[in-house]
């Protein structure tokens, strides 16, 4: 997607007069506001319908812009080298010193960031002075936005600028590690956990557990398209979806496909906008097969399970 200089500056006027702009980013599109502005942060809050409670990511575009908020250890710099910019979000310790807005963090010491890789929302970050705090572009519980018109869809006039960058390439949010202490996965997403441990050359603990508040957006019923979903389904119910991974010889108007190349990261990038379709179609339930749990598949099955939640 080439971008549009104008298209950035407009972003830019609406982000400095501490409104919320919906941007485009690798993994799905976020609802960004000045990260170091209370005023703009709350308004992502409100229009998210999203609890207080729940912190948000603050997008960055520079080494020593994060150095300002955040202590940094050997384990960030290692997957900082190999990874960044990329899908992948690092929990650190938040500097007494930041002037990222209590509201990012609920006051919390600790701080979820990330850099991401999408060069329309690189450009814009390079000519903001302030990191960019923002969620998915979605209302709370229900499907991410992985291009403009899913925004529309969700925030319809609410939200004041839409900077288009295309539809997102890997189309599931981040991966989360918290690297505080020993280096723990909080959410799977779009980059596999073994080039992780790979990289840091140790087997990581994943703590994904829905009941535990550590990363609240990872409560149950989540990334939901507003209808049950059932999942690992062979023979789904009559004038129900059937969402396919693999192209079936049976022709019917209710087979949706993921991908058509059978091939996973294709699957993952379609997956929202497929529910999202499907419910946009009227369809009371949508029914899922089996999807293999290998690579960003668990990302994949990860979200479905929350989706099931219904
Ligand atoms: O790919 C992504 O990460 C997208 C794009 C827009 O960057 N963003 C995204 O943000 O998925 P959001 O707000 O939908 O999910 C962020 C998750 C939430 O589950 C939140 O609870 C968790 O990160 N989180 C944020 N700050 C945290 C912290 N300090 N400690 C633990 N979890 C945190
Ligand atoms: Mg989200």
């Amino acid at each position: 997607m080439k971008f549009n200089q104008s298209n950035i500056k407009k972003a830019k006027k609406y982000l400095d007069n501490n409104k919320c702009v919906a941007v485009p980013t690798e993994t799905v599109y976020g609802l960004a506001a000045n990260a170091q502005s209370s005023i703009a942060v709350k308004k992502i809050f409100n229009l998210k319908k999203r609890p207080k409670s729940n912190p948000l990511i603050v997008h960055y575009s520079s080494l020593p812009e994060l150095k300002k908020d955040c202590l940094l250890n050997s384990n960030f710099f290692k997957l900082y080298k190999k990874f960044c910019p990329g899908p992948i979000t690092f929990i650190l310790e938040l500097k007494k010193n930041s002037k990222i807005s209590k509201h990012v963090t609920n006051n919390g010491k600790t701080l979820a960031i990330r850099f991401p890789k999408h060069k329309v929302l690189k450009k814009l970050l390079d000519t903001l002075n302030y990191p960019l705090a923002a969620p998915s572009a979605n209302i709370s519980t229900k499907l991410s936005a992985v291009q403009k018109a899913d925004v529309k869809e969700e925030f319809g006039d609410k939200v004041a600028y839409i900077l288009d960058g295309g539809k997102s390439k890997i189309g599931i949010e981040s991966t989360i590690v918290n690297l505080i202490n020993a280096p723990k996965i909080l959410r799977l997403g779009g980059l596999e956990i073994k080039k992780i441990e790979k990289i840091l050359n140790q087997k990581i603990k994943i703590d994904i557990n829905p009941y535990k508040k550590v990363a609240p957006g990872q409560l149950r019923l989540h990334y939901s398209p507003g209808i049950p979903v059932r999942i690992n389904v062979t023979k789904p119910k009559k004038n129900e979806a059937y969402v396919l991974l693999k192209k079936r010889k049976i022709k019917s108007q209710h087979y949706y496909y993921l991908s058509k190349k059978n091939k996973l990261n294709e699957a993952a990038k379609n997956l929202y906008s497929c529910l999202r379709k499907i419910k946009n179609k009227g369809y009371k339930s949508i029914a899922i097969e089996k999807i293999p749990s290998i690579g960003i598949g668990k990302s994949i099955n990860d979200r479905l399970k929350r989706a099931s939640k219904f």
